[in-house]
Formats: structure tokens, C-alpha cells, sequence
């Protein structure tokens, strides 16, 4: 905008005393508020066009001393950008279009009546100068604006093109062109249909109907599954699809994954209720059975009667595990060395693992505290000692060694726990199912395929995590990462050792 909204400020290269008169006086009856500067020669008006702004410039160019267009540039290159009027001190065509040609915004002569026309010529040229700002303006908000979106755009990672009714890219945004190798100047121009190396043209037009209305199909293009949605778009005439492809299989993935979920917690209910309803009758087998092992004396009723009370505890075992891997009720946390914890479960299966000849290494770091439900951590452990057990002895291992180690890691507030072991490791087929319900390559009776999707299930519970590698040497290798809890817990975690270096 120029600076003087209500009124004009005019600069004069004018050293003619008579001339200045006549054009004050000629100004003086314009009814304007306008305020005329005189400058007596041009290197006085490059010196005030630098300082200061004006809404016009009138130059005498017979003053000059050099050629119009001349001075037209150097006024332009002072930083002059108000419209220059040219005053030609007679009438004389080719050096008005000279002047116009070289950029001048109109050309008077100084003659008697010059003057006169001044206030009316300043009046135009200043009013068409202004429109001319005006539509820079509007022109350089609708290129801003137009950025904006493009950068909107751009910054979307869902692909974005706008085919025309040839199925021609017309427009698209960076996500789209990067997805072939190509920035988005290559690709407009392009058959859709070639790019997405599809031999039929419209086969790209996803989801284009006959009608107007937008639209949205899910499509599985390269093994990647896309929600397309199509909104039809005519502009000048020309009809064009703007669509929008969002890659889903994430999503797809996700709710498959929730779905499964879901069943399984309808599963999970089922089972916890049969194993409600058998665990009573169980409970009676099983002492009924013992009691009848005291009493019979015929040792080949006694035999039988054990495998019934074995078949019995079996079950038991079963539906134990299924109650509480249908368990629904929250951990009770308390303060617990890891340590100790792994300790418990060890000693538990003392011995087994002396009758195995199973040699347990400890590397304990002295701060292990963390803020667990006991009972569930030990459940834990004690499943992954009896897997590695279980592992040694069908790897036929004559030396089986089984080794905890514990870790704080004091900077991410946690306590890492790994067990491995020198069985014959994990399957890669195994690997990606092992914490999955219910999946054992156990034989029937050995495994029912909970311990581990049952330590996983209470290791998330505590916020923590539980994963799988097989060593460098070959055997299983779990890692368990716990919170140690809040600031105040871990004060205390800091504090207190337990445990010691076996
Ligand atoms: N230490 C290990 N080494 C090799 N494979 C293992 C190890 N631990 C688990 N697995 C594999 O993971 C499967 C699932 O283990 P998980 O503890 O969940 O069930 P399970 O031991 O088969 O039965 P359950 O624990 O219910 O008695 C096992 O059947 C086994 O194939
Ligand atoms: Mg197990």
C-alpha cells in the first residue's frame, strides 16, 4: 500500500522557480490534501527517494542531462516504485514513447498550460498505481494461500491426486509422487493407470461411480490394503476426481487383532466357568482317590487306582491354570526384591533340579526392588524355569544349566530380568506364536500352552515387558523388563539391597 491513504505526497525534479510556482498554484486548486516536495536536480531525488516514500514523481526531463529511460532506471534502482511521470519540455512523440516504453506511467509537456493538467495527470496515474497494488495484493494472497495448501497437502502422508476425465494426473501431493520414486512435477501430466501399472485407464479412477456423490472403497493394491475415498470435483467444466488413498493395514490389522481379543475374552469366560463348575468334582476325585490308595491292600487295585488319582491331578493342574488365566481380578502390588523373588522359585524346584543334574547360575545386581504383585512374578518365573527345564531334558542336554541374571537400569527406571537356558532353543516358526494361548508342541498331558501367555498377560499388567531370542549359544533367552514404579518407589529401590552374587 502506498503510504499516504487520505492524501498525496508528490515529488517534483524540478529546478525551474517559474515551474514550481505554477505547479504549486496549479495543486493549490485541486481541493486535495496533497504535499509537494521540489527537489532542484535528479541527484537530489535519488538522494530523497532513499529516505523517503512518495505517491508519485514528476521528472523535468529536459534537466536531466541524460536519456529518460536513464533516469527512469536509476530513480527505479534508488528504490523508487511510486509511478513516474515524465515532463517533456516540448511536444516531441518519440521520446513520449521512449519515456512510456522504459517505463514511465505518463508524459505531460511543460508548456504553458502543463501545469495545469499536472493535478489531474498525478490524480490517474496515482489511482491506476493503486488499483495495480491492490490486485498484486489479492494476487500475491491467493499465491500464499494456494502454498499454504500445497503445503497442507504435502505434509498429509495419505497419497492425494486429482486425475481429469482423460484419467491424467492433474494434481497431486508429495506422499503420492514419493511413492513412485518421482517428485510431483514428473508425475503430473501422467496416465494414472500407467503408474500404477494397470493395463485398463479407468481402472485407477477408484471407485468412480456414474453419479456425482463422493464415495470411499477399500482396495488391496501390492498386498497393501487402501481406503479410497473419491470426491468429484468440476472446475471451468472439466470434470476431475480428487482421490484420496489412506494406507489401512495397520488398522485392518489392529481390529483383526482386537476381534481375536474379544474372542478370546468370550473363550477366557467359557473356560473360567467350566473350570469353576469341574474344579469341585475334581477336588472329590482326587481325595476320594488317595483315600482308597490308603485303604485297598490288593497291590493291583492300588496301581489302578493311582493312575486314576494322577489322571485326576492332571486335570486339576489344567483347570488350575485355566482359572487363573481367566482371572480377572487386579495384581496387589507390593515392594519386592526380584532377587528373593527368583530365590522362592528356585528353591521350590531344588529338588528337580539337583535330581536333573540342572546347574543354576545367579549374576544379581544388589538393586532389584520393584513395586509387584509377588504371588504373579513368581507365577512367572517359576513357568519359565520349568519351560527351560523341560527344554534341557528334550534337548537330550547331559550339562543343563539355567541362568538368571537381574539388572537395574537406573536411568529408564527399570529392573531387567533375563532367564536363559542351554536347551535346543526356539523354532523360528515357534518364535513369533510362543506367548500365544493355548500353543504348545508339548505333548497332551505336559503342556497346555498357558504358561507363557499367561506370564505375558502379568507382565503387562505391571506395565512391564516380556520377549523372546534365542543366545548366541543356542538355548532360549527371556528378557523381562519391570517399572520399578513412581519416584518415591524407586527412592526406596535405590535404596534397599537385597540379593546377593551366587
Ligand atoms: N525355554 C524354552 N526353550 C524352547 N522352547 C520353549 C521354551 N519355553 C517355551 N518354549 C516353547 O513355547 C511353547 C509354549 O510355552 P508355554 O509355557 O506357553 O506352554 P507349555 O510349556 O507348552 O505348556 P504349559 O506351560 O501350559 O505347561 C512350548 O510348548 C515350547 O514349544
Ligand atoms: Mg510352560
Amino acid at each position: 500500500m502506498y503510504p499516504h491513504e487520505d492524501g498525496y505526497r508528490i515529488l517534483f525534479i524540478e529546478n525551474s522557480p517559474q515551474s514550481r510556482d505554477r505547479i504549486t498554484s496549479a495543486f493549490g486548486h485541486s481541493g486535495r490534501e496533497i504535499r509537494l516536495e521540489f527537489v532542484p536536480s535528479l541527484a537530489a531525488g535519488f538522494d530523497f527517494i532513499k529516505r523517503e516514500t512518495v505517491d508519485a514523481v514528476f521528472v523535468n526531463a529536459a534537466q536531466c542531462g541524460v536519456e529518460v529511460p536513464i533516469v527512469l532506471r536509476e530513480l527505479r534502482k534508488a528504490g523508487n516504485s511510486a509511478p513516474t511521470i515524465v515532463v517533456l519540455g516540448s511536444y516531441n512523440v518519440d521520446a513520449a514513447l521512449d519515456a512510456i516504453r522504459a517505463g514511465a506511467a505518463d508524459c505531460l509537456v511543460d508548456d504553458v498550460t502543463g501545469a495545469a493538467s499536472m493535478p489531474l495527470a498525478a490524480e490517474r496515474t496515482i489511482a491506476r498505481a493503486r488499483e495495480a497494488q491492490d490486485q498484486l495484493e489479492r494476487l500475491q494472497a491467493v499465491i500464499r494461500s494456494q502454498k499454504q495448501w500445497m503445503a497442507v497437502m504435502d505434509a498429509i502422508t495419505d497419497y492425494i491426486f486429482v486425475v481429469d476425465e482423460g484419467h491424467r494426473l492433474v494434481k497431486v501431493n508429495n506422499s503420492f509422487a514419493a511413492a513412485f520414486g518421482m517428485s510431483p512435477r514428473e508425475v503430473i501430466g501422467r496416465q494414472c493407470a500407467e503408474l500404477f501399472g494397470m493395463d485398463i485407464l479407468g481402472d485407477c479412477t477408484f471407485a468412480a461411480g456414474s453419479d456425482q456423490s463422493p464415495r470411499t472403497v477399500e482396495k488391496v493394491l501390492g498386498g497393501v490394503t487402501y481406503q479410497i475415498s473419491v470426491f468429484p470435483l468440476v472446475e471451468d467444466g472439466v470434470q476431475l476426481r480428487i482421490q484420496v488413498m489412506k494406507n489401512i493395514t495397520e488398522l485392518k490389522r489392529l481390529k483383526d487383532q482386537l476381534h481375536h481379543a474379544d474372542k478370546l475374552a468370550s473363550i477366557g469366560l467359557l473356560v473360567s466357568g467350566v473350570a469353576h463348575e469341574l474344579n469341585n468334582p475334581l477336588t472329590g476325585a482326587i481325595a476320594y482317590s488317595e483315600l482308597l490308595v490308603m485303604k485297598v491292600t490288593d497291590e493291583s487295585v492300588r496301581q489302578e487306582v493311582r493312575k486314576i488319582l494322577e489322571s485326576a491331578e492332571r486335570c486339576k493342574k489344567i483347570v488350575d491354570n485355566l482359572l487363573t488365566f481367566s482371572r480377572q481380578q487386579a495384581p496387589t502390588k507390593s515392594l519386592e526384591s526380584v532377587n528373593d523373588i527368583i530365590d522362592r522359585v528356585i528353591d521350590i524346584r531344588s529338588y528337580w533340579l539337583r535330581k536333573n543334574k540342572i546347574e543354576i547360575v545367579r549374576e544379581y545386581d544388589p538393586v532389584s526392588t520393584v513395586f509387584v504383585d509377588t504371588q504373579q512374578i513368581q507365577h512367572v518365573i517359576l513357568n519359565l524355569l520349568l519351560n527351560a527345564e523341560q527344554a534341557i531334558a528334550s534337548s537330550g542336554q547331559a550339562h543343563g544349566r539355567v541362568m538368571f541374571t537381574t539388572r537395574y537400569d537406573r536411568d529408564g527406571h527399570r529392573v531387567i530380568i533375563t532367564v536363559a537356558d542351554n536347551g535346543a532353543g526356539v523354532p523360528p516358526e515357534v518364535l513369533s506364536r510362543i506367548f500365544d494361548p493355548f500353543f504348545t508342541t508339548k505333548p497332551v498331558g505336559i503342556g497346555t500352552g498357558l504358561g507363557l501367555s499367561l506370564s505375558h498377560g502379568i507382565i503387562a499388567e505391571h506395565e512391564g515387558t516380556i520377549r523372546v531370542q534365542n543366545s548366541a549359544e543356542g538355548g532360549a533367552l527371556f528378557t523381562i523388563e519391570l517399572p520399578t514404579g513412581t519416584g518415591a518407589r524407586s527412592g526406596v529401590s535405590d535404596l534397599k539391597e537385597s540379593g546377593q552374587r551366587k
